[in-house]
């Protein structure tokens, strides 16, 4: 017989629901709404790495004629995912506004006074344009908890007095990971099929204060500010190996796990950048921050510190191990 006392071990079979459980009993206040909100996304996320899985068998792989707001090209699976996503969150009574990469204009689902204390944003299919080669794919999200009082909708979201309360990945990759933070470190769960759960395979994950490895589209160098290209002359001189996916969440997951900085500057044909704030660098900057890493611009102003003016507006974005962050701002001139 164990001892009856022993209630947790590492060893515990751990699903992403029970973690979510755990922690809101360790609040005593807690209402529950955050699990609620986790297993909308835990519930999507499952569903679209089906799709992405079966995508070549069922023929969605490929381009509609239409283009997403950012005048992109949005690929079936961009369409499918976004509707998955908003068809499992629609039905959370405690979400106000969904913002989605695919759409024009947020979803406002229901006013604070009716309930609405959440807004959650979320890129559907990260990468998306790589599904055609079998490349790893993703879907990023960020809960924001609105202000008290006032009416909600995207005034309330993009107010300074919303928090950002929760963020995560889930990379489509050789394996479904699943990467949260809820502003108590990182986690990392990986999705056993033969029982359709996220099993909890890392506890509270910290970045490699260094790593010689950026990932960045160099083919753009010529586009690149003056200070990124001087700190790649840098990087090139002092035997960094360079690693470039081309899928935000694979590149930014290796860079967890593994260290280095992943950048995706500004270029003289996209000077705010390419990456979205809100549901692209803010949630990757607050796991990355929390797994003891830095998130800045190529300007070297923290993401975290950022508010967005308009739900899509974009920024630069360089992140990754500390230690290589400031790397990069000590070899590039950053007031430049
Ligand atoms: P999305 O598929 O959601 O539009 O995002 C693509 C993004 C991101 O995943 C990746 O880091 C970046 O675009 C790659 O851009 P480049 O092809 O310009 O390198
Ligand atoms: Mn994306
Ligand atoms: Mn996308």
């Amino acid at each position: 017989m164990g001892d009856p006392t022993t209630t947790w071990t590492d060893d515990n079979l751990m699903s992403l629901q029970s973690h979510v459980l755990a922690g809101e009993r360790e609040h005593p206040g807690a209402t529950g709404d955050f699990s609620w909100i986790l297993s909308a996304i835990s519930l999507a996320t499952k569903t679209i790495g089906n799709k992405v899985r079966r995508a070549r068998i069922e023929d969605v792989i490929g381009e509609l004629a239409s283009n997403n707001t950012h005048g992109e090209q949005q690929q079936k699976l961009d369409v499918i995912a976004n509707e998955i996503i908003k068809s499992c969150l629609g039905s959370r009574a405690n979400i106000g506004v969904l913002v989605s990469e695919e759409d024009e204009e947020p979803t406002i689902l229901r006013t604070r006074s009716d309930g609405g204390r959440y807004a959650v944003f979320f890129d559907p299919l990260d990468g998306s344009s790589n599904i055609d080669v079998s490349v790893g794919v993703g879907t990023i999200f960020g809960v924001l908890r609105l202000p008290d009082g006032g009416k909600g909708g995207t005034e309330a979201l993009l107010s300074p007095e919303a928090v950002m309360v929760a963020a995560g990945y889930v990379l489509y990759g050789s394996s479904t990971v699943f990467v949260l933070t809820t502003g108590n470190g990182v986690d990392m769960f990986v999705l056993d099929h033969s029982i359709g759960s996220y099993v909890l395979t890392k506890r509270d994950i910290r970045i490699p204060t260094e790593g010689k490895i950026y990932s960045i589209n160099e083919a753009y160098s010529a586009r690149f500010q003056e200070h990124v290209q001087t700190y790649l002359q840098w990087a090139h001189d002092n035997d960094y190996s360079s690693r470039y996916i081309g899928s935000m969440v694979a590149d930014v997951h290796r860079t967890l796990l593994k260290g280095g900085v992943f950048l995706y500057p500004a270029t003289s044909d996209r000077p705010e950048g390419k990456l979205r704030m809100l549901y692209e660098a803010l949630p990757m900057a607050m796991l990355i921050e929390q797994a003891g890493g830095r998130a800045v611009t190529d300007h070297g102003t923290r993401i975290l510190d950022l508010k967005a003016s308009t739900i899509h507006e974009r920024t630069s974005v360089v992140l990754g191990s500390s230690g290589e962050v400031d790397l990069f701002e000590k070899h590039s001139d950053t007031s430049l």
